[in-house]
């Protein structure tokens, strides 16, 4: 127990006595603090209540100022990072120190750097990152990446014990949206030192960003055939992408590249070209279109034929009548393998050549049917399923002499007085014949209208003539009068039956003359009833035989 108390009185001793030492000397630093850019200067201030005051510091230091209790120094080219000064002051026979500053040593950063972000795919991911390199106290630091105005990433880095200055990456994946497209991205940092120091904001360079949308496949349209030297138009679409403007056209025809035009129709691009080609043979059309990574192709096969000129060779294009025509048809140019020619006519083919025989002869005895008759020379081909053809044509002409016949020149007529006609007699011939008639050796005007008359009546000798012959034709023309008609009428039935009435009355008087007699001669004898009739019947019988 009294063991226990005097310790506990020397302790309290002790503490009081050392209480009043520490109230008495003191050495302190100011600022306690201090903030202080990296490479930077400062001004520390010792202040001591004893002798003696200093510095103690790696870092070059230059006083610059005292007073009876203090003493101040400028610390430059601060640069090291874990450096720790204190000020410390002689106390008596003791050195004192005071507690060490805590220097904030800060540096903004050298660069921000955004690495690029290649040609978006929409829909596939893709990160944004962004390097910040050598900034200090990483543990102030805020790094934002911002897509336009918009926030994608806040990141901090409480959780950093180390004051040195470091670089920093921050990363942030992102799924490539159509709206991306055109779209800025970039990175801030802020090193946060306030109160005690600066607030440090610094952007990066802006990237842009650049999406692509190509869902659909391109579209080749153009015909599977083409004929050499000929132009074909050719169309290239690429349905479905965004941006459609900035899609990207190339197209190739029989390897050479082939000049085009490009529009735009909502999410549609597409590429118009005319293409050609002289040489025969398979080619291929390609388009490429490519629109930011992606490169996508269409192609074709476009059979390039060459149909031969058809030429047509008439010997006598103006032939006579009887004469033997020859009609050659030949295959002129550059050929496809596998042509034919053929010689025909409106209706019929009237040769056929072997295939890829460039040569074909076709003779025509001509006659008057021929005169006019068109002859066709034609080189077929057969591309892909479907005929070509050429073919050129040419009309023989047939020469030949007069041909009257009962249609053109009846061999009788039959007129009626008082009507009005006109006498025609026409003839086949090449050239058209001119047809001359007479009548009781006069020259007679046909086609003319004309009443008829009963001088009408006769023959007429026609002549037809062309410089190949002349056809003559004898045409009768039988005039029927009306007047005649009646008279005949009355010669035909009047005059018999005034002839009759005549006779008759005649062999009545004969008759009667005859039964008087009888009468008479009857009165005479002794009547009798029966062979006075039968008597009477004989008269009557005997009286048409008079
Ligand atoms: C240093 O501190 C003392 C008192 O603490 C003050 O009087 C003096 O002005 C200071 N010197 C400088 C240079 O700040
Ligand atoms: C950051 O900003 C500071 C000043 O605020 C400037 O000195 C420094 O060069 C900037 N750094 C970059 C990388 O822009
Ligand atoms: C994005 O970064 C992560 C890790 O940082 C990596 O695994 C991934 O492959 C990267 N993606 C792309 C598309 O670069
Ligand atoms: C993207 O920007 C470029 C250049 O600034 C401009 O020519 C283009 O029209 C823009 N495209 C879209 C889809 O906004
Ligand atoms: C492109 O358009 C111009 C003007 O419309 C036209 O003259 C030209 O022939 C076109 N070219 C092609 C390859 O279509
Ligand atoms: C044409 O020849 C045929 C038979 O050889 C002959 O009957 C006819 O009279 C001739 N025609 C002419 C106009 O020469
Ligand atoms: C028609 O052709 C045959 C055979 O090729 C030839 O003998 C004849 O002389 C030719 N006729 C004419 C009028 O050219
Ligand atoms: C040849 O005859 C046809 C009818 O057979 C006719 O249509 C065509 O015009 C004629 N051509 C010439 C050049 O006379
Ligand atoms: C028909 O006319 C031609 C030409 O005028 C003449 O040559 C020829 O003799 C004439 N024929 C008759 C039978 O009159």
């Amino acid at each position: 127990m009294q063991r226990f108390l005097t310790f506990f009185l020397l302790a309290s001793g002790s503490w009081a006595f050392e209480k009043g030492t520490a109230e008495e000397d003191f050495v302190r630093i100011w600022p306690e603090n201090p903030v202080v850019e990296f490479g930077g200067s400062l001004v520390l201030n010792c202040s001591a209540s004893c002798e003696n005051i200093g510095l103690e510091t790696a870092f070059t230091k230059v006083p610059i100022g005292e007073g009876p209790s203090w003493r101040a120094f400028n610390l430059s080219d601060v640069n090291h990072w874990a450096a720790s000064p204190l000020c410390y002051a002689d106390c008596g026979s003791e050195q004192k120190k005071s507690p060490k500053a805590n220097i904030i040593i800060y540096k903004p950063p050298d660069h921000i750097k955004l690495d690029t972000v290649p040609k978006m795919e929409v829909g596939k991911p893709y990160n944004l990152t962004c390097w910040v390199s050598a900034v200090a106290p990483i543990q102030n630091l805020t790094v934002t990446l911002l897509k336009g105005a918009e926030q994608l990433l806040v990141k901090t880095f409480e959780h950093h014990t180390e004051p040195e200055a470091g670089p920093v990456a921050v990363s942030h994946r992102i799924i490539a949206q159509q709206s991306d497209h055109n779209k800025t991205v970039t990175c801030q940092t802020s090193l946060d030192l306030r109160p005690r120091g600066p607030l440090l904001k610094n952007i990066s360079h802006s990237i842009s960003l650049e999406s692509f949308d190509f869902a659909g496949a391109p579209q080749l349209h153009a015909d599977l055939s083409l004929e050499a030297g000929t132009k074909m138009k050719v169309t290239c679409d690429a349905p479905q992408v965004s941006p459609a403007e900035e899609a990207m056209f190339h197209l190739w025809f029989a390897r050479r590249p082939v000049t085009f035009n490009t529009s735009v129709m909502g999410d549609e691009a597409s590429a118009q070209a005319v293409v050609t080609s002289s040489s025969v043979g398979e080619h291929e059309l390609i388009c490429t279109v490519s629109l930011g990574p992606v490169t996508k192709n269409a192609k074709k096969t476009v059979n390039v034929f060459a149909l031969p000129k058809p030429v047509l060779q008439i010997d006598n294009s103006e032939a006579v009548i009887n004469q033997t025509v020859n009609i050659t048809c030949g295959a002129d140019g550059n050929a496809s393998p596998g042509f034919k020619m053929q010689i025909r006519d409106a209706a019929n083919i009237l040769a056929s050549s072997n295939q890829d025989q460039r040569f074909l002869q076709h003779a025509v005895i001509t006659q008057e049917e021929d005169n006019g008759r068109e002859f066709i020379c034609q080189v077929t081909l057969i591309v892909d399923g479907h005929t070509e053809e050429r073919r050129i044509s040419q009309n023989l002409t047939v020469f030949y002499g007069p041909r009257t016949d009962d249609s053109n020149c009846p061999h009788t007529l039959t007129w009626k007085e008082g009507s009005l006609t006109s006498f025609t007699c026409s003839a086949l011939g090449n050239p058209k014949p001119t047809v001359q008639c007479w009548k009781d050796g006069r020259p007679y005007n046909i086609g003319e209208p004309q009443l008829v008359q009963r001088e009408h009546d006769g023959i007429y000798h026609c002549n037809a003539t062309n410089q190949y012959g002349s056809d003559i034709r004898n045409v009768t023309v039988h005039v029927e009068s009306s007047k005649a008609d009646i008279s005949g009428i009355i010669i035909g039935i009047l005059v018999p039956a005034v002839i009759v009435i005549c006779l008759g009355a005649v062999a009545f008087y004969i008759n009667r003359r005859k039964c008087g007699i009888y009468h008479f001669w009857k009165h005479q004898r002794p009547p009798s009833q029966a062979t006075g009739i039968s008597e009477e019947l004989a008269c009557l019988n005997s009286n048409p035989s008079v």
